[in-house]
């Protein structure tokens, strides 16, 4: 593999006073050997290939947390519906008619548009996973796979938990430790108790971790209240849910108790504010976990409730929803970026990730900051998450590989990609629009 040497303005994330204005970081195969200031790597070190970007900062790649990258085929078919008859009678019905083929073209669709705004990692839940590892393989990015389970009928929920196991044994740690594989049980509503047990029981066989959507919508606790008399949380922490590794996407209603079982069992929260406005789900207490060391990343959800991949967009969006509703000292642009970088790696449970410094993975984003909208320069971190969007991210780089430059995308066909898409994604609407 080769050797990168990167001249560039560096955020490492390594601390909230760390920026190099005039930096170099070298790179050796899939890890990063140093990051400084211009002259600091070593004097032995031969770079295969220099890349010169003065005008652009480099910092770590995004990692969007939770997500459903093969609804990008769903993107802008429903919108404005509150959640459950949005699921009901637009998003389940839509999905049915999904086959392998479509999940395979919408994952790509979605990763062209993770890479082009700087996403190198997703936490994914969804139907058909296989699909997805095979896109994500082919993109060169890195993910967690979980396959989203409902637990309606007996039968179909012990066949989608054969298919997460199946999946686990195909794909964990496939693609060079690019991929793992979690279990997705889809959310205390649409999973009985003892099915959650019967998932957790064979996430611990296989010593892996769960992502399941918590506490998202008042409906959600109404319902968990009128079944089992509770909170979804309380509800959850009794069955044992959370004593291994768990993306607990959502998370917007917590009682003080209930952070305190977060922080008991470090639980990882995936943060989607997009997604909780859009749908009407309310503000998650995030400001409180990050006080009790809670681990929080930052989430897109699915572009069926967002409707973009865009984790500058959602950055901001995390920070301005806290100052709205709360106050405007809340959640500053570092800690915004933290959450994105090194609060993702935390919580899906890549190791050397979330920060550029030596031996950590070469997962590197650079956003272009010669443009209007980044001058005067008096804060890097503030103009990455107030005034940037994922089209100012120039170039890509995931495990030593560059998958953009120039926000040429080197791995995935985006034209081709995108007229896929738009066929499959007709065609699936005239199916159920003839049902109707
Ligand atoms: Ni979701």
């Amino acid at each position: 593999m080769a050797k990168y040497l990167i001249r560039s303005m560096i955020l490492p994330m390594t601390g909230p006073d760390d920026f190099y204005e005039q930096g170099e970081i070298a790179i050796d195969g899939d890890t990063i050997v140093a990051v400084g200031e211009k002259g600091s790597a070593p004097a032995d070190f031969v770079p295969d290939r220099i890349l010169d970007l003065p005008d652009d900062v480099v910092m770590p790649g995004l990692i969007n947390t939770h997500t459903h990258a093969a609804m990008t085929l769903l993107r802008g078919y429903a919108d404005d519906m509150p959640l459950m008859p949005w699921l009901e009678e637009k998003i389940w019905p839509f999905e049915a008619k999904m086959n392998e083929k479509d999940i395979y073209w919408g994952s790509l669709l979605a990763l062209c548009e993770m890479i082009r705004s700087g996403t190198t990692t997703m936490a994914d839940m969804y139907i058909g996973q296989e699909q997805t590892a095979k896109a994500v393989l082919e993109a060169g990015t890195r993910a967690v796979l979980s396959r989203g389970m409902t637990a309606f009928q007996p039968e179909a929920a012990n066949r989608a938990l054969q298919e997460n196991i199946d999946l686990f044994h195909q794909f964990h740690n496939g693609g060079d430790g690019r991929l793992k594989v979690y279990f997705g049980p889809h959310a205390p509503y649409t999973c009985p108790g003892e099915f959650l047990q019967k998932v957790k029981r064979e996430a611990d066989r296989l010593g892996t971790g769960i992502h399941i959507h918590v506490a998202e919508t008042r409906s959600e606790l109404a319902t968990i209240r009128e079944r089992y008399g509770t909170t979804p949380v309380r509800w959850l922490e009794g069955l044992g849910l959370f004593s291994g590794r768990v993306i607990a996407a959502h998370s917007v209603y917590l009682e003080e108790e209930e952070l305190e079982i977060y922080q008991k069992y470090q639980v990882g929260v995936a943060h989607n504010p997009e997604s909780n406005m859009k749908l009407n789900s309310g503000t998650a207490p995030i400001p409180q976990m990050l006080s009790r060391g809670i681990a929080v990343g930052i989430g897109t959800d699915g572009t069926s409730s967002n409707n973009d991949l865009d984790m500058f967009g959602e950055m901001r969006t995390a920070s301005f929803q806290q100052k709205l509703t709360g106050t405007p000292d809340l959640l500053s642009a570092y800690e915004v970026l933290n959450m994105a970088t090194n609060g993702g790696a935390k919580i899906t449970g890549f190791t050397g990730l979330g920060r550029l410094a030596p031996g950590y993975k070469a997962d590197l984003i650079s956003v272009d900051l010669d443009q209007p909208h980044f001058y005067p320069r008096f804060s890097i971190p503030s103009h990455l998450v107030y005034c940037a969007r994922g089209s100012d991210v120039r170039t890509v780089m995931v495990n030593g590989k560059i998958l953009m430059e120039d926000r040429r995308l080197l791995t995935l066909d985006a034209k081709t990609i995108c007229l896929e898409v738009e066929k499959r994604a007709k065609r699936i609407g005239a199916e159920v629009k003839n049902l109707l």
